[in-house]
């Protein structure tokens, strides 16, 4: 247990993952996690349902915190440090979450010597199942580190890298969970085209996606190998392999990943300048 005071600044989408995620995992009690918004009425509906404290003022929240947590949008980032700055200490640290927003950046907008910890999940941590890359501004230390990696497995896996690798990370496992819905909608569609009703199609996609991700996962086999296993000479799956080559299906996913990661890089450039 971190036992720590948390700061959630923008309870939303993930925010609220993160909130639930830290709570489930044990990390700290309800009543040491404070979150912000902009809406009381939505902020209420969760202290009411996991019973942390919630306010409307960023300033407040950051002025008892160990860890600030930055999970806004990032054109909010600086309105939202320019309101707390006064209050932040070199005893705390801030984890951001915001895509694009570099550790340099914060320091700067902070102008103290605060730890930054940047980080770039997905939205899979809203099901605990989340990927997250995490990276580290030049003021955080060892403890710090652990904290921020210990935060985020409580929402999935957690891979440390270097902070130049954030912009791929947001091309793959960011922007991933897109690219995996359309391949799910795909193959329940072929269903429904074999005469497949649709419920059952949903079913079976889901679980086919969900159990190979877990088999890779589990088995720690190269995927390559798992596919060769299951692809009998003169089969079905080696007619259907064909056809997913000559579509060019790996080489469309390789440009996606490096086309958002492109994009991400653009977006980036834009929100630091
Ligand atoms: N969603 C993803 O898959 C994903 C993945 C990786 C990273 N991220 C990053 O995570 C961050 C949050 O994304 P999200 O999807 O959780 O968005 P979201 O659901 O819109 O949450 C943002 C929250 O920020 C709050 N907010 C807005 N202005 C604020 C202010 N001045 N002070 C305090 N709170 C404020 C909003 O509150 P109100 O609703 O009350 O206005 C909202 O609850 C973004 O920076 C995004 O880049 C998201």
């Amino acid at each position: 247990m971190l036992n720590k005071n948390i700061a959630i600044i923008g309870a939303g989408n993930m925010g609220t993952a993160l909130i639930r995620g830290i709570l489930a995992a044990n990390l700290t009690s309800p009543q040491k996690i404070f979150a912000s918004g902009t809406r009381l009425e939505k902020l209420e509906t969760l202290q009411k349902e996991i019973g942390i404290a919630v306010t409307t003022n960023n300033k407040e929240v950051a002025k008892h915190a160990e860890i600030i947590i930055l999970c806004v949008k990032a054109y909010v980032i600086r309105k939202v440090l320019e309101e707390m700055r006064e209050v932040l200490h070199k005893d705390q640290f801030i984890i951001s979450i915001a895509a694009g927003v570099t550790t340099e950046s914060i320091e700067k907008l902070i102008g103290k010597n605060i730890p930054v910890v940047r980080c770039m999940p997905n939205i899979a941590c809203t099901v605990g199942l989340g990927a997250t890359a995490v990276s580290f501004g030049k003021h955080v230390h060892e403890k710090q580190h652990d904290i921020a990696v210990k935060i985020f497995e409580a929402t999935g896996e957690v891979v440390v890298v270097s902070e130049r690798h954030l912009d791929a990370v947001t091309g793959l496992s960011g922007s991933g969970p897109a690219y995996i819905y359309m391949v799910i909608e795909a193959l329940i569609d072929g269903g429904v085209k074999m005469g497949m009703p649709r419920d059952i199609s949903t079913k079976l996609a889901i679980q086919t996606v969900l159990g190979s991700a877990k088999l890779v996962k589990d088995s720690n086999v190269h995927p390559a190998i798992l596919r060769d296993q299951v692809t009998t000479p003169g089969g079905t799956t080696i007619n259907a392999i064909h056809e997913l080559e000559s579509h060019g299906l790996r080489s469309m996913l390789i440009d996606a990943v490096a086309t958002a990661t492109i994009r991400s890089k653009e977006l980036s450039e834009l929100i630091n300048k």
